[in-house]
């Protein structure tokens, strides 16, 4: 059983699919993961993650490091970038309070959601070489087991036919004030205006790019989460399977 969780930012897709894997123990994949994972690695290995020093450990291989570094120089990014997807493996680990992402042998969990790495990963999951190799690397993970999937094409493109499929939305101001609260927790200020911007930022370079853009599957179930909690969210998926 596939169960495909599409949506934009902040409409709550992690939160609601972590709940409902563990309570019909299906695999929880956070598919944002995988595309922040490969746009971390894309900036630490320009040396432009500040205080984190690991480059050499994401790709230990140093003639890599170098080809990758040069074509980016040379502004061949699609090369740059398929070169790291041929280079690495994103692997996740659960742990009793949460999952952990690995490059490698690396756990980037602490530097994937970033600021730095939010900025970035909508430019780089626009790439196709990085799409293709994820969206193989997603249905390889999700072979033979039950599996709840969020991102931003998993009803379109990577489970076309998956089970049941599940569209979220949420007003800008409703997913701002999500994610103000989650950054709060965390002892991180932002403001709701640049949140605000940067969430329909994010939700243009989604929606228009021509890789895969985020829409609603035409079979998906659209359930818009403005005035609903998360238990509410939740209780409406299970009663659609
Ligand atoms: O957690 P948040 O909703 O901020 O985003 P995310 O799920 O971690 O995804 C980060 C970014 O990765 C998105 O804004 C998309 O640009 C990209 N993404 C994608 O293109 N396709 C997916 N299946 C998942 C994420």
């Amino acid at each position: 059983m596939i169960i495909a969780v599409d949506g934009p930012a902040g409409s709550g897709k992690s939160t609601v699919a972590k709940i409902i894997a563990s309570e019909l123990d299906y695999l929880y994949i956070d598919t944002g993961a995988m595309y922040r994972a490969v746009t971390f690695t894309w900036l630490q290995l320009q040396e432009l993650v500040p205080d984190v020093n690991i480059e050499e450990k994401l790709i230990p291989e140093k003639d890599i490091r170098r080809k990758i570094l040069s074509e980016i120089l040379g502004k061949h990014h699609e090369k740059a970038l398929q070169l790291i997807c041929e280079n690495i493996s994103i692997r996740f680990q659960n742990i009793e309070n949460g999952i952990l992402t690995f490059v490698n042998s690396i756990d980037v969990s602490p530097y994937i959601r970033s600021t730095i790495v939010t900025q970035n990963v909508s430019h780089i999951a626009s790439y196709r070489e990085v799409r293709e190799y994820l969206v193989d690397e997603q249905r390889k993970i999700a072979e033979g087991t039950d599996v709840i999937m969020d991102g931003r094409d998993i009803g379109t493109v990577v489970f076309p036919n998956a089970n049941l499929k599940v569209f979220l939305t949420a007003s800008v101001e409703t997913r701002a004030e999500r994610r103000l609260k989650d950054l709060e927790k965390l002892g991180e200020k932002a403001s709701f205006e640049e949140l605000c911007a940067q969430l329909a930022r994010r939700d243009h370079l989604d929606s228009t790019r021509e890789e895969s853009p985020l829409i609603k599957a035409e079979d998906a179930t659209e359930i818009n989460t403005d005035e609903l909690s998360i238990i509410e969210v939740k209780d409406k998926i299970l009663s659609c399977l």
